[in-house]
């Protein structure tokens, strides 16, 4: 039988960063906080991005097949807090933040951030509340010198 507080637990040991995956169909842009992110391959370069799939980014991606992620520096957690809220009720989440579209993809690149990588979906595995989207980084660039931000080091969760 499965120790729901313990499974809770460990999951929530699981280390994390924190980081900005933007995404673009046609004009629209949004962005959201992602941490369930992780490199899956060298060659060719492959990240493995779990993204919710009743949020507005999901069905952005799955139709595009694209997406970039900003990553955020250690001073970065009023950021991730603006882009853990979901569009549908906050409108416009890029709207006060410097940004840029990326050259490969389009999709929104966090200016302040520590630096991006672009991402062509090449698999995904749909199962559960969140689809695995497997990214082949296709363009990527850094912005300057920093520590990333930490899911442990922002007191919240999303895990277990
Ligand atoms: C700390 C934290 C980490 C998160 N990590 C993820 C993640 O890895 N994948 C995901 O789909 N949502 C994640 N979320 C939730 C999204 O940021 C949230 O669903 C967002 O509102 C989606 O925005 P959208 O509907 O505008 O696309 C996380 C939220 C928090 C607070």
């Amino acid at each position: 039988m499965l120790d729901e507080q313990a499974k809770k637990t460990m999951l929530r040991k699981i280390p994390h960063g924190l980081y900005i995956c933007g995404v673009k169909e046609g004009d629209e842009l949004n962005g959201f906080t992602a941490s369930w992110v992780m490199q899956c391959s060298f060659k060719p370069p492959l990240v493995v991005n779990c993204v919710k799939n009743d949020s507005g980014s999901h069905e952005m991606i799955k139709k595009t097949g694209v997406f970039s992620l900003s990553f955020l520096d250690s001073s970065q957690k009023e950021v991730a807090a603006k882009f853990f809220q979901p569009k549908s009720r906050v409108g416009d989440k890029l709207a006060d933040v410097e940004f840029y579209e990326g050259e490969a993809t389009g999709c929104p690149i966090i200016s302040d951030s520590l630096g991006y990588v672009e991402c062509k979906v090449v698999g995904s595995v749909e199962e559960g509340d969140h689809t695995v989207f497997v990214g082949e980084v296709i363009a990527s660039g850094i912005h300057r010198e920093g520590d990333p931000l930490l899911l442990e080091s922002t007191g919240w969760q999303y895990g277990g």
